[in-house]
């Protein structure tokens, strides 16, 4: 079943990748939420194109989406985020990619992130490890905050209480070596699990964006939890903060602070 299920997250993520850079540039902006929430005709048909691969592989499981919604109730739930990043593919701006995990009730099993603009596959198998375009990946060797290169969103969207106030980001800036904003979350939760970024930390975010992520980081040797330590529910909207590992008490006890 593994190998069956890896074959297809692969397949799927890498045709959403194709998609995406077919249509780079060239596409419809609509508004979701607010001015900030962007929505694209990919988004929605690529979300389409993995689902109907991933029902016609697997017509006993279910799908969780951001375009479809959708929930846990059966054994096995895909979850998607199909364009992660919108924002930055309809500004043509190449930090963009397609997340797929799949989970055994609520623990994901595999998951796979790609970036087209880079031709970059992250791959993980519960208790199997995590690769990079078939290479094996590590967190970074980081021991202490000020060796860190932590990544979250800035700003994201004003309406909602999803951003770290202008003084909790100056005070990070002063905890750690930088704080870096790539405006894709699932790319910035791979970068942990590659090494390039130290740590990720953000308000609220939804299975969609965390779910591939999650397991990469914990596959490469790293730690997810939510800002106050306990664990991430994948079928809830969560804070989550992934980190190298050794950072990860120093990361939760400033974000407690905040
Ligand atoms: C968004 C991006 C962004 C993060 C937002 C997400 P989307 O996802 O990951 O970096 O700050 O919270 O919703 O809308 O581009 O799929
Ligand atoms: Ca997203
Ligand atoms: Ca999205």
């Amino acid at each position: 079943m593994i190998d069956a299920i890896k074959a297809t997250l692969v397949e799927a993520v890498r045709a959403a990748g194709a998609t995406m850079q077919q249509r780079v540039g060239q596409v419809t902006v609509q508004y979701k939420t607010s001015w900030s929430d962007l929505v694209t005709e990919v988004d929605r048909a690529v979300e389409e194109a993995v689902f109907d691969l991933v029902k016609h592989r697997f017509p006993e499981h279910g799908m969780l989406g951001e375009e479809g919604g959708g929930a846990f109730d059966r054994e096995y739930t895909w979850i998607l985020d199909p364009l992660d990043g919108t924002t930055n593919f309809a500004h043509s701006l190449p930090n963009f990619v397609c997340s797929l995990a799949c989970c055994r009730g609520k623990e994901a099993v595999a998951g796979a992130i790609y970036d087209p603009s880079r031709d970059e596959l992250f791959l993980a198998i519960k208790g199997e490890g995590a690769t990079l375009n078939g290479h094996p990946i590590r967190v970074d060797g980081a021991g202490v905050l000020r060796e860190a290169l932590i990544g979250t969103n800035l700003l994201w969207d004003l309406r909602e209480n999803r951003f770290f106030s202008l003084p909790e980001l100056q005070n990070l800036g002063r905890q750690v070596r930088g704080v870096r904003s790539l405006g894709a979350a699932a790319l910035e939760l791979a970068y942990v699990a590659c090494g390039r970024l130290t740590g990720f930390a953000q308000y609220q975010l939804s299975p969609w964006d965390f779910a591939a992520g999650a397991l990469l980081v914990a596959e490469a040797g790293g730690q997810v939890s939510q800002f106050d330590g306990s664990p991430i529910d994948m079928s809830l909207p969560s804070t989550v903060v992934a980190s190298n590992g050794r950072v990860h008490g120093e990361l939760i006890s400033f974000l407690r602070q905040g």
